[in-house]
């Protein structure tokens, strides 16, 4: 039995990978990625060697490509990770998450109801596609209204959530229309290892260690919903586990925090943990710009049916989580060396002679 997780090279999927195979009696993973500029196989260093990996550089678009991984491996899941993720790269360059997915879920669908439609019965009756996405979906809180729930209203507000929002559709109607066993987990802001610094809590610290400023958008009482990496590798394990086909669960950490406050955390962290040579706080940093077009204002996730249906809870509160975080951080300074310089994509240089 093996397992084909797409986007095992970025941020939550490298983490999901790594965890998963950290339990010595999982599955195999069959990992496709196509090493966007955030797929990075640094993250994956410690199963160079390890058979229960195999690595497969390419695009979920590419459906026989994928069909011919699914003919060779027989997966029993497959996880769908892979994604544009960055919502101020879908505001200045749209199309990229328009083909990756929108189109890109869309083809790896088709080619996974294909492989599906082959199994025998049982293997038919087990097969999982689990959607990973976002709570971006469901568009913008305001103060005092409820969390987000699964049954929600979509109201995707920036060119990367109506992306994702497309793909959740498209998830549910192979469902509906064709009986593809899916689940589909949408997840709040995640922060922790190996997270890619353009994402604010990793930006602030490889920032405030390089003596920039730490831009923060606008007034910075934006409220994102955090929630610790490995936790949602733990939902999305459960979800996969014993989570009821054709239904959706929303992961999330009960830690709203105002954008403004998560920099202050940051900054106090590493004050305590590598005070600046002058002895200033990093909050000097701090450096309020422009905000971003259409910048929603609030996210909040409702979790209880993760917690009542499956028993799911994070193990991390957000006191633990970022101090693990930054202490991350300030121990990896190779990692976060090879990502600022551009050297982790020198991989695809030598394996396949192309430009990065
Ligand atoms: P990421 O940008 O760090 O990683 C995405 C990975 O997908 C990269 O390794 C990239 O190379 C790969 N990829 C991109 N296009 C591809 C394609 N066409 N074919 C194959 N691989 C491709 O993203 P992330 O933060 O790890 O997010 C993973 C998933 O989780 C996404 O679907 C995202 O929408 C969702 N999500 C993210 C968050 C968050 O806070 N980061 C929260 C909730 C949900
Ligand atoms: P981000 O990490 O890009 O995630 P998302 O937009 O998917 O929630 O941003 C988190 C919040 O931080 C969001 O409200 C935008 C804000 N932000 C800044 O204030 N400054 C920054 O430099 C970045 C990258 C984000």
């Amino acid at each position: 039995m093996t397992i084909l997780v797409t986007g095992g090279a970025g941020f939550i999927g490298g983490n999901f990978v790594l965890d998963w195979l950290a339990n010595p009696q999982a599955e195999p993973v069959v990992n496709l990625d196509k090493l966007t500029y955030a797929g990075n196989l640094d993250t994956l260093d410690s199963l160079t060697g390890d058979a229960r990996h195999v690595f497969v550089q390419g695009d979920i678009a590419d459906a026989e490509r994928v069909s011919r991984l699914l003919d060779q491996h027989q997966p029993r899941a497959v996880l769908n990770f892979a994604a544009e993720s960055h919502v101020d790269r879908s505001i200045s360059g749209p199309e990229a998450f328009i083909q990756t997915n929108v189109m890109g879920s869309f083809k790896l669908l088709e080619a996974v109801r294909a492989y599906w439609g082959g199994l025998a019965s049982q293997a038919q009756q087990a097969f999982r596609f689990l959607h990973v996405s976002t709570d971006e979906v469901y568009g913008s809180l305001g103060p005092g209204q409820a969390a987000f729930t699964e049954s929600h209203r979509y109201e995707p507000n920036s060119p990367y959530s109506a992306s994702k929002a497309a793909s959740d559709h498209l998830v549910r109607a192979y469902h509906h229309t064709y009986g593809l066993p899916v689940l589909t987990t949408n997840c709040s802001n995640n922060y922790g290892p190996y997270h890619f610094p353009e994402k604010l809590i990793p930006l602030m610290i490889v920032n405030a260690l390089a003596g920039k400023p730490l831009p923060v958008y606008g007034d910075g009482m934006q409220i994102r919903d955090w929630l610790y990496v490995k936790d949602h590798c733990s939902a999305i394990r459960r979800v996969l586990e014993a989570g009821r086909v054709g239904e959706v669960y929303n992961v999330g950490g009960w830690n709203e925090k105002a954008n403004i406050e998560i920099v202050h955390t940051v900054c106090d962290l590493l004050d305590e943990l590598q005070p600046r040579a002058d002895g200033l706080s990093y909050r000097g940093q701090i450096s309020h710009v422009t905000d971003r077009p259409g910048h929603d204002r609030r996210y909040a996730i409702d979790a209880r049916k993760l917690h009542d249906e499956l028993g799911w809870k994070p193990a991390e509160t957000f006191d633990t989580g970022i101090r693990q975080t930054v202490r991350w951080y300030l121990d990896h300074p190779g990692w976060v060396a090879r990502v600022q310089s551009g050297a982790y994509r020198d991989w695809l240089q030598a394996q396949y002679g192309q430009a990065a």
